[in-house]
């Protein structure tokens, strides 16, 4: 393994939930015991620890056991493996809602089960490194264009669709980016997979609880040439786990052949019972998204008020590219020093030259902190 730069070496710190959602209770460098306001996690919705989450969870505890005991085939599969894939289903009107234990699997499982060594896969520059990891293990050819650029992935695809009118190809795209915090246009994309005859594939582990009409993702609504969705109960649902949403002949294609789904434990029931729950507080919520997105441009236009260059996008992710890792630490520990908990972002997980500061913003995040946050970010 070639030697990692010292800014770039990482530590593994851990966290104590602290009195309400918001906090986290750690030690700092010189070991002493820090409460900090969490504005870095993907629980955008406070999901993780509500009542009724726990409550789901405990009871399902109870009836079924802690986890499952075998994959989905053997004997893992319970019936609330199904109610919430069926639920899910209904929410986002497809077919066919296939749980995996994590969201890096299923997106494993779903570039598998589109693409071969055949495929040509045309995928935006800065996808999730699970997505890419299929693509490799795929034996497909990959191709990466600018980021969210339109007229990019247009070029690419007449140029292959031209010169190969049978060629197999994929488009993989997140529909809200993790680390850059934009939004990718979907249905613009949608469009030219149709015009070159292109299978898409949208990853909306960010998106789902969050973006798009109640929450239900940005690709909600629409049909072709959508292949397949993948989304995680670990971000806003609170939970843990993850799942493939498709139509019925993809979806029976993974049930058959899909080793990421089959030869695994199969997910364990009290964390489905608790994203049940988070999908029954989402649907009964459906402005939670909504108001999050308005709060989190409310402080995107904060930070351009104050000097910033306007983080792009409008969702709770705000990244602040920095350059530098040492300005990007620099930034997390002045931050922290005001008990705020933001992470310093540096290659290889975003590309060289854009450290960032990356900043969530929550259902509950106290009004007071973002004042606080604001009031740090002033004094550049
Ligand atoms: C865009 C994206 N897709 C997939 C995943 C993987 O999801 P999971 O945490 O459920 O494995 C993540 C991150 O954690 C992500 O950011």
């Amino acid at each position: 393994m070639p030697a990692i730069p010292n800014s770039r070496i990482r530590k593994l710190r851990t966290w104590v939930p602290g009195e309400n959602s918001s906090e986290l209770i750690g030690v700092d460098e010189n070991q002493n015991q820090i409460t900090l306001i969490d504005l870095a996690s993907n629980d955008y919705l406070d999901l993780v620890r509500h009542p009724l989450l726990i409550e789901a969870a405990r009871q399902t505890l109870e009836t079924d056991g802690v986890g499952s005991g075998g994959s989905r085939f053997i004997t893992g599969s319970r019936n609330i493996h199904q109610k919430l894939e069926t639920k899910i289903a209904e929410w986002l009107d497809r077919e066919i809602v296939l749980l995996y234990p994590s969201g890096f699997q299923a997106n494993l499982a779903a570039v598998l089960a589109l693409a071969d060594r055949h495929t040509l896969v045309i995928c935006d520059r800065l996808i999730h490194h699970s997505l890419l990891v299929g693509v490799k293990a795929s034996g497909a050819k990959l191709i990466r264009f600018k980021h969210n650029s339109l007229s990019e992935l247009e070029r690419l695809l007449k140029k292959f669709r031209q010169s190969n009118p049978k060629k197999q190809l994929l488009v993989i795209t997140e529909s809200l980016f993790s680390m850059e915090g934009t939004t990718a246009p979907i249905k613009g994309i949608s469009k030219l997979c149709i015009k070159y005859d292109s299978k898409l594939l949208i990853d909306e582990a960010h998106a789902f609880g969050v973006m798009g009409p109640e929450g239900r993702g940005e690709s909600f609504g629409m049909k072709e040439p959508i292949s397949i969705i993948s989304g995680t109960l670990g971000k806003a649902f609170g939970s843990g786990g993850a799942f493939l949403a498709t139509d019925k002949i993809t979806g029976e294609n993974l049930i058959q052949d899909s080793g990421a789904f089959r030869y695994t434990t199969a997910l364990a029931p009290p964390l489905c019972a608790s994203a049940l729950a988070a999908l029954n507080l989402i649907k009964s919520n459906p402005d939670w998204g909504r108001k999050l997105i308005d709060k989190s441009i409310a402080i995107r236009n904060m930070l351009s008020q104050i000097g910033w260059e306007r983080p792009v996008g409008e969702g709770p992710i705000i990244s602040i590219i920095l350059g530098s890792d040492e300005l990007a630490m620099d930034y997390q520990k002045k931050l922290e020093a005001q008990r705020l908990l933001t992470v310093a972002i540096r290659p290889p997980t975003v590309p060289e030259g854009k450290s960032r500061l990356r900043m969530v913003i929550r259902r509950n995040t106290p009004a007071e902190a973002l004042e606080r946050l604001i009031k740090v970010l002033k004094d550049k």
